[in-house]
């Protein structure tokens, strides 16, 4: 039986099937709670959760597109049928690779839709299902708030505590912009503003709301991709961009999503956290003549922009 920081609580996990998504739900698994993936993959979602319960975790899996209101209200009310509560919701899924690539130009008014439904969209509808779960599944058994000390800070009764977690999934592409992929640089930016407005309107209710923004995870995808497209001097240049020099794994965003969802982090809301290895910290011209010296002694080097993934040439 999986013990540590989220025991007897309860989360959804979207595209937890696999990549980023599939670290955060064992993770969190690993750390106590029980975990409802949630994913258009129905075999991959089943297979995740699986090999949780082969480590003695729990998790079970559930097939849906959450950019549907349908599926944002079933999956609330399976995790709690299921599990008997709701503590954390982690929205994560995405996976319109190709769509949304484009400037306002090439971008079709039906690949915003759906761009911004996955990307924006579901994190309303998720929030909209799961904070009054959340709010009536109230604090687990055990947990022990410890003496109200509001005095000086808050008067009157204390507010709720440690109800429940909302961490949205961004990226570093919400911070900073690159070209031509206009719907996925501006809903991930959306995705920040509507962390910290969530932030604001459910704290007072107990529940924190943050975001992550990766930098590259070499996911199954990613790691496919570099495989077919990229060689190993290209993938060296992509980590020397880091300040820690690699790229990052789901491992990483796994162990920051069960931080903010732990009692450490009662008092963290609001927050996009940059969980990049320094990439989003730096001046971005400097970078491209620190590694000028690299590129010309590789210059068969190959990233997996080569694949036609991305902006292509900027001359
Ligand atoms: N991999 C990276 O380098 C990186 C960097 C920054 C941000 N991100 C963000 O992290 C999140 C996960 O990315 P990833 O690289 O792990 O992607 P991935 O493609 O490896 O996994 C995404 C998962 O989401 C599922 N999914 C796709 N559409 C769905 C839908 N409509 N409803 C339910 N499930 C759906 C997929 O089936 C898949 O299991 C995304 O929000 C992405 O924007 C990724």
């Amino acid at each position: 039986m999986a013990d540590g920081r989220l025991n007897g609580k309860v989360a959804i996990v979207t595209g937890g099937a696999t990549g980023i998504g599939g670290g955060i739900a064992d993770k969190l698994a690993a750390e106590g709670a029980s975990v409802l993936i949630v994913d258009i993959d129905d075999a991959g979602a089943n297979t995740r959760a699986a090999s949780i319960r082969d480590k003695g975790g729990l998790a079970s899996a559930m097939v849906g597109d959450v950019s549907t209101e349908d599926v944002a209200k079933a999956m609330v009310d399976r995790g709690v049928d299921e599990f008997g509560r709701l503590d954390i919701l982690v929205q994560n899924a995405y996976g319109v690779i190709g769509l949304q690539d484009g400037s306002a130009l090439e971008t079709t008014v039906d690949s915003w839709h759906k761009g911004m439904n996955l990307l924006v969209m579901a994190h309303f509808l998720g929030a909209k299902y799961a904070v009054p779960a959340m709010r009536a599944s109230g604090s687990p058994d055990e947990y022990d708030p410890g003496p109200w000390t509001g005095k000086g800070i808050r008067h009157g009764d204390p507010p709720p505590r440690e109800i429940g977690r909302i961490v949205n999934i961004s990226s570093v592409h919400g911070l900073l912009q690159a070209a031509n992929t206009m719907v996925y640089e501006t809903g991930k930016a959306a995705v920040n503003g509507l962390t910290r407005q969530m932030a604001i309107d459910f704290g007072p209710l107990g529940i924190t709301v943050n975001a992550i923004a990766p930098g590259h995870m070499v996911t199954e995808n990613l790691e496919k991709l570099w495989a077919e497209v990229g060689n190993e001097e290209g993938f060296h240049l992509e980590e020397l961009q880091y300040p820690v020099r690699r790229t990052g794994t789901p491992d990483d965003i796994g162990n920051a999503v069960a931080f903010l969802c732990s009692e450490e982090a009662a008092f963290i809301t609001g927050v996009v956290l940059p969980v990049d290895g320094g990439l989003s910290i730096q001046l971005q011209e400097n970078i491209v003549l620190e590694l000028k010296n690299y590129i010309q002694e590789n210059p068969n080097l190959k990233t997996f922009f080569d694949g036609g993934f991305g902006t292509g040439d900027r001359r």
